[in-house]
């Protein structure tokens, strides 16, 4: 791939606010974008995310109310995902799930779970100080899954697809809908964002963005 194949993938994502609802991402391409996420790094590894494809017509429909940044989205994209953030009880240093996941998932050994379970406490207790609040820990999940947004939606664009992130909703009303009508635990997830995919109907508005020089100092 070339430099200007890059950039050019760059270009093309766009907060794409209504797609063409007579097209369907293949199966291929959706694997694809899905493979990207879940290759995504995260702090320590511990991939604090879950990702639910929305398919239910019903679901969807309610989902549209709930979400006033996804009014044109919703409605006409192939695909919508919803990235739920894992809170305190899975991602707590001493909790189940993260001794399962040094144990079982990164394979780790005895000795090294204990180095890395020590390192896992000092950063939640001192260095980031994640354990001030429920909010803290679910916020630092959350930008875990923003790494994969990222790369979901550049994969994506590299392969002419077109994207829309979305957090232009009632979180507390997505959340209470996926416990009532998804089995979605509250206790253990919140949502994150959600992104839709599909295919753009008519063409973006040109791109704005700063100068390099004004968001970059060299130090
Ligand atoms: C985390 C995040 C949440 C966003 N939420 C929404 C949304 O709810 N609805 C929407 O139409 N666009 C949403 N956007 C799109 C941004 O408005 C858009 O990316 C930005 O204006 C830059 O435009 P571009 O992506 O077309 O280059 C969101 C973008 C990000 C990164």
């Amino acid at each position: 791939m070339t430099r200007n194949e890059i950039l050019s993938a760059y270009q093309f994502r766009h907060a794409c606010k209504s797609f063409d609802a007579k097209k369907t991402i293949s199966e291929d391409d959706f694997h694809l974008i899905m493979e990207t996420a879940r290759l995504s790094p995260s702090s320590f590894g511990f991939e604090p995310w879950k990702f639910l494809v929305v398919e239910n017509a019903s679901f969807k429909e309610k989902l549209k109310e709930l979400t006033w940044g996804g009014q044109g989205q919703i409605p006409t994209a192939s695909h919508i995902v919803i990235c739920l953030a894992r809170k305190t009880p899975s991602m707590k240093y001493d909790s189940d799930y993260i001794l399962n996941f040094m144990k079982n998932v990164q394979k780790l050994p005895e000795d090294i779970v204990d180095l890395k379970g020590g390192f896992y406490k000092k950063f939640q207790e001192e260095d980031f100080k994640l354990l001030e609040s429920e909010r803290s820990l679910f916020d630092w999940s959350c930008k875990q899954c923003y790494i994969a947004l990222g790369n979901m939606m550049t994969t994506a664009a590299l392969v002419g697809i077109d994207s829309c992130p979305m957090e232009g909703f009632d979180r507390d009303g997505v959340e209470a809908l996926l416990t009532s009508e998804a089995s979605v635990d509250p206790n253990k997830y919140g949502v994150a964002f959600m992104v839709a995919f599909g295919y753009r109907e008519t063409e973006p508005m040109e791109k704005t963005r700063q100068a390099l020089s004004e968001i970059m100092d060299v130090i």
